[in-house]
């Protein structure tokens, strides 16, 4: 008989899982403990933004007309138990308040919600970012809550998906990592995988250890590489260098590779900089600190970035102070395609500067509602054009294609003074410059 799957934790990882589980043809069973992000999905909207999302969530939850109807939404553990072979574990780790480590708290209740409720054989799939030696510690927890007992196992199987291309990498990933304790762990991810594993998606198989370390070292060493890209990117401004054909000419060497290597102000979201914290206080614990000091340097050249972004609208706007200056923000996510603005290096930028006085409107394609909830009192367009009306200077914060689209001649009309800083180096400077643009980014020459 087809296995059954519970996703539990029904955020980006989680929806998206669940509905990817329903797509391979497995009955599905969502959990969340906030009741109207079960309402949302049973109804089938999708609380966030994610390209792709909604269309293939609806072609599967129950009582949605012309759906599979594999995939169902409940807020009850006892269902879940019942109901499920395999059940992933899917709640976020955020960074604690006031400290480096992760929030293992929504991992634990999860376990410990669902445990009591495992009265068969099972496999438990941890699927969020936990700090190394998480999975060793729940696999005993768990076997000593569940009446079923040791025929409850746990396997972990971390994920690799980014914002904007979540579907895409759920369904197709280009790699499938199990840590898992025994044979049986294996067998049944194998089942649980069969599709993309038949595509050709590589399979492996380690310890509890390992794979959690897999996680946290492949999100490091990205960090790291935009980190050493923004580092090239403070030397080129001082030596008058272009970081963007210094990142094109080093990137066409295969084993530096083109990807991640855009300087900016830098990386954010939910993922990357709480990953690097929590993974440096993992390892002091550990007593292997000195091995990852050297994140913190990436730490600090990231969150730099947002500080120089600043200094130079600052310079742009003649080296005073913001008072009575209008600036106008494009991009508020951390990211395009996405509504994310958690740690959001675009949305700290206009923050500062409207906490120093300068009067800052944004605009953002999917982040307005997100970005208001974070930051109330900054000024808020409806739409680019609105946004730059009467602005001293523009910041080109988050790399929309819609901006890389817009026209420099139509915006030039309605701006005070035609400036331009480009934080994401991903504008054409030759165009803005034609429209008689000062056009200025980060680690270019500034003519
Ligand atoms: C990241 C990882 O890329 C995923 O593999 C991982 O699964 C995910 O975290 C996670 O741990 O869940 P994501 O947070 O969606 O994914 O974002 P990225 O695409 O990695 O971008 C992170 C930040 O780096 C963004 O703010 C982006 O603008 C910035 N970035 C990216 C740069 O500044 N330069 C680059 O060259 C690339």
């Amino acid at each position: 008989m087809a296995l059954k799957i519970t996703v539990i934790g029904t955020g980006y990882l989680g929806a998206t899982h669940a509905a990817a589980m329903a797509e391979l043809g497995f009955e599905v069973l969502g959990l969340d403990v906030v009741p109207e992000k079960i309402e949302m999905l049973q109804r089938g909207e999708v609380p966030m933004y994610e390209p792709g999302l909604e269309e293939l969530l609806r072609r599967h939850v129950a009582g949605i007309e012309g759906s599979s109807g594999r995939l169902r939404f409940t807020t009850s553990y006892e269902e879940a138990g019942a109901f499920g072979d395999v059940h992933f574990i899917c709640v976020n780790t955020p960074q604690k308040h006031g400290e480096y480590a992760c929030d293992m708290s929504y991992v634990e209740s999860a376990f410990d919600a669902l445990a009591p409720h495992l009265t068969r054989p099972a496999l438990v799939v941890g699927k969020s970012t936990v700090p190394v030696g998480s999975a060793a510690r729940l696999a005993e927890r768990l076997a000593a809550a569940a009446p079923a007992g040791v025929a409850v196992e746990l396997a972990w199987n971390p994920e690799f998906l980014r914002e904007g291309f979540a579907v895409q990498d759920t369904l197709h990933p280009d790699r499938i990592v199990v840590g898992v304790a025994g044979e049986r762990g294996e067998e049944l991810l194998r089942e649980v995988y069969a599709t993309p594993l038949a595509e050709g998606s590589p399979f492996i198989v380690m310890d509890y250890p390992t794979s959690e370390l897999v996680k946290t070292s492949a999100n490091s060493f990205l960090a790291t590489k935009i980190s050493f890209i923004n580092a090239m990117a403070e030397v080129c401004e001082a030596a008058n260098g272009d970081v963007v054909k210094l990142a094109e000419a080093i990137g066409h060497d295969e084993r530096i590779g083109k990807k991640f290597l855009r300087a900016g102000i830098g990386f954010g979201g939910g993922c990357l900089p709480k990953d690097l914290r929590a993974f440096m206080a993992r390892a002091g614990e550990l007593g292997a600190d000195q091995a990852l000091t050297f994140l913190r340097e990436i730490d600090s050249i990231n969150m730099r970035r947002r500080g120089h972004m600043v200094e130079l609208t600052r310079e742009a706007l003649g080296g005073g102070g913001f008072l009575g200056k209008r600036v106008a923000v494009l991009g508020a996510t951390f990211k395009p395609d996405s509504d994310d603005v958690r740690d959001s290096p675009a949305l700290n930028v206009a923050g500062q500067i409207h906490l120093q006085g300068g009067q800052v409107t944004v605009y953002d394609p999917k982040g307005m509602e997100n970005a208001r909830r974070v930051f109330p009192t900054l000024g808020y367009a409806e739409t680019a054009l609105e946004a730059v009306r009467g602005a001293d200077v523009v910041l080109h914060l988050t790399e929309w294609r819609e901006f890389r689209e817009l026209d420099p001649a139509v915006l030039g009309d309605v701006v005070a003074e035609r400036r331009i800083l480009d934080g994401r180096n991903a504008l054409d400077p030759a165009l803005w410059r034609k429209a008689g643009w000062t056009y200025r980014a980060l680690g270019r020459p500034s003519a």
